[in-house]
């Protein structure tokens, strides 16, 4: 099948199009000049990206528009006699590639690489930015061409933006400009060389070596390179609905375990792909969410190549939510996509990934989403019920903690990661704020200890004023009774969502796990929470870690709160199932807490019963004793999460290159923003003492 064109189907509209919708006229705010193909063309020239280094000049700049490659650009590429089995990386990685057609043999080749190896390999490079080459610096006309050439849909729908900018819009940056630079579907190897020069072989145990041979065989590839990891990947299960896709959450920990051991390429494949999809114009009946939405997912699809009898051709087909049960946004793949774009660099060494133009757009244009300006009181993002790894209705809408969470996590990798410029400096300012803004409110807010509960119990109601105690109108009574009488005497953790008059007591594992991970929450805080893990241990861990939440909704409350969802009855899937999957975000805690043999005791009891149970998804009861009702079995992200656990334990050091300590001047910053106010003195000290450290 050829590979010459990759393009979108369903509701999506194909990226081989010129595409001006009218939700990107609105986004913009202009209406774009009438555009003919002799500007298309000319925009798609290599030297018009090269020459404006990434910026087009003013004369430019009011153009809105999405290039694509037509049908006779696709063909002119690939009748041009360049012959992209040649490519150097093609030939030395993948064999059974022919001529221009991208056969399976691409892919099974990749799987029997994979499998040959017995031994999993442990990378002791140290000083990986030295080793880091960058192919992105040679951009030639041939590179070019592979982009057209190796996988159509790495031409890049093209974005140029010209975007009033108002004092308090962050949205509206003055310009930016996205394209494709190079070869995106093709691997930089050697921005990895010298990763797979120093490994160790390391003997791993029986579990893990079946786990490393599942997770291999669950890799989808696209034109012949490795992509991402299928949801689940049961020969059995004869009804896969959407689990056979690449699902941007479910790749984390897959994503982690190849970088961990030293293979990076499946990684920056799977930035890249997810990246282009990100510019897709999308449609919900006559609606478009906005422009830096992540899908939560996608597939690998072959079709047949229009107009060449018996070729095929491989299509990327994004799910934006569209297609998902209860057409739910996910909001936490963009959050999701940073926190991996910075792991990847972390980890390899190889920053020239998220320094690329069209990387740093991809990152903007997710945050210019999610710092939009609303209608919101609150720093937190509001999101509707499903956005996340809770995917369906749970009474999570409002301002989930995972969601807030994640966005936190996302700041704090993009701050790190945008290079600042004019262009940047407005939005860089933004996150700085709203990173101050949001550890402040979730620290004094969501924070509960048997001390709090106890205000809260006396709390007085209906109180008007600026200086008013209980801010939010909390009524006592909502203190739900399990409370009473669980909470332990030490410990304390961040509840699952704030709202006027609501809050939601239950305790949820992901995102009190992402506080402790991105120290959204304060040391004392982020201890607290461990601390509470382990005296709940029979709660929370029992006998599969972990719950995702605790307790299960029941009764009335199940039915009006889930609408009497089947697959969330009470201690099964989300309400209050056990996921094997949080132990590698478990494990991440805490090595970063100091008390890595807490992580060690989780993974024992998982490791008892994975590999015997077939690695289900999920797993039901009050103790987490039965395989869920509905798991899938050979489920990715219980394999991945179970690896890359181990190997986090191994590497100390590498996990914490996935951690972040405390930020002083983010604090400093919104005690100097409250002393505005005049209701907090401005200084560092000030920043120790008065805001919850
Ligand atoms: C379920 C989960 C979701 C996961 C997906 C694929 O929908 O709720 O979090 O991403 O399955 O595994």
């Amino acid at each position: 099948m050829s590979c010459s064109s990759c393009i979108g189907i369903s509701t999506m509209k194909p990226c081989c199009r010129i595409l001006v919708g009218s939700k990107t006229r609105s986004f913009f705010g202009f209406s774009p000049p009438k555009l003919n193909d002799s500007i298309f063309e000319n925009l798609s020239k290599p030297q018009s990206r090269s020459a404006a280094g990434g910026r087009m000049d003013g004369s430019n700049s009011q153009i809105v528009g999405y290039i694509c490659v037509t049908g006779p650009n696709r063909r002119a590429f690939s009748d041009s006699g360049w012959n992209w089995s040649q490519s150097r990386v093609f030939r030395r990685n993948y064999v059974g590639i022919r001529g221009n057609s991208c056969s399976n043999n691409g892919s099974n080749s990749w799987r029997r690489r994979r499998r040959r190896r017995v031994l999993v390999v442990r990378n002791v490079a140290s000083d990986f930015r030295n080793h880091s080459t960058s192919v992105e610096a040679n951009v030639n006309e041939k590179s070019f061409q592979r982009i057209y050439v190796q996988g159509g849909l790495n031409v890049k729908p093209l974005v140029i933006e010209r975007i009033e900018t108002g004092p308090n819009d962050v949205v509206k940056e003055e310009e930016s400009f996205r394209i494709d630079e190079v070869n995106g579907s093709n691997v930089n190897i050697d921005s990895c060389k010298g990763l797979n020069e120093t490994k160790v072989e390391k003997e791993v145990s029986k579990n893990e070596e079946e786990a490393w041979k599942l997770l291999w065989d669950s890799v989808v590839t696209y034109c012949g390179s490795p992509v991402g990891t299928v949801a689940a990947n049961d020969p059995a299960d004869k009804q896969p609905l959407n689990y056979d896709q690449v699902f941007i959450r479910d790749f984390i920990p897959s994503a982690l375990a190849f970088l961990l051991n030293g293979e990076p390429e499946i990684v920056k494949n799977f930035l890249l792909h997810t990246l282009q999809l990100q510019s897709w114009e999308k449609t919900v009946d006559c609606y478009s969410p906005g422009q830096g939405l992540m899908p939560a997912s996608f597939k690998v699809r072959t079709l047949p190549l229009d107009g060449s009898e018996g070729a095929f051709e491989e299509v990327l087909d994004p799910d934006f939510g569209e297609s998902a049960i209860g057409r739910v946004a996910p909001v936490d793949s963009g959050l999701w996509w940073i926190i991996l774009l910075r792991a990847y660099g972390k980890i390899t060494g190889d920053y020239a990934l998220q320094e690329r133009v069209d990387v740093q757009t991809g990152i903007r244009l997710i945050l210019n989403l999610c710092l939009t300006d609303g209608f919101d009181m609150f720093p937190t993002l509001l999101v509707t019920d499903g956005s996340c790894m809770i995917d369906r209705r749970m009474g999570i809408h409002g301002h989930p903690l995972e969601i807030q969470a994640l966005f936190y996590s996302a700041l704090r990798c993009s701050r790190e990661m945008l290079i600042v410029n004019d262009n940047t400096k407005n939005l860089v300012a933004a996150i700085n704020n709203r990173l101050s803004a949001l550890s402040f409110h979730i620290r004094e807010y969501y924070w509960v200890d048997m001390k709090k509960i106890n205000e809260i119990y006396r709390y007085k109601t209906e109180e008007y004023s600026t200086d008013a105690i209980n801010k939010f109108n909390i009524y006592p009574d909502q203190i739900p009774s399990w409370l009473v009488d669980w909470f332990p005497e030490e410990g304390g953790y961040l509840i699952g969502n704030l709202q006027p008059a609501h809050m939601d007591f239950r305790f949820f594992t992901l995102g009190n796990l992402w506080a402790i991970v991105s120290s959204l929450g304060t040391q004392k805080q982020n201890e607290g929470i461990l601390n509470l893990i382990e005296n709940k241990w029979d709660d929370l861990v029992a006998q599969m870690p972990l719950k995702i939440c605790y307790p299960a909704l029941d009764h009335e409350e199940w039915r009006i709160i889930t609408g009497a969802d089947p697959k969330n009855t009470p201690w099964s899937y989300h309400n209050g199932g056990s996921w094997p999957t949080l132990l590698w975000q478990f494990t991440l805690a805490c090595i970063k807490m100091g008390r890595p043999e807490l992580a060690r005791k989780a993974i024992d009891v998982a490791e008892k019963r994975l590999a015997e149970d077939q690695w289900p998804e999920y797993y039901d009861t009050r103790s987490g004793r039965f395989i869920g009702k509905q798991a899938r079995l050979f489920q990715t992200w219980t394999i991945a999460g179970f690896l890359a656990s181990k190997m986090l334990l191994e590497n100390p050091e590498k996990a914490s290159l996935l951690f972040w300590e405390e930020d002083y001047e983010l604090l400093e910053t919104c005690v100097c923003a409250l002393s505005k106010t005049g209701r907090r003195k401005c200084s560092r000290s000030a920043s120790k003492s008065q805001i919850l450290v």
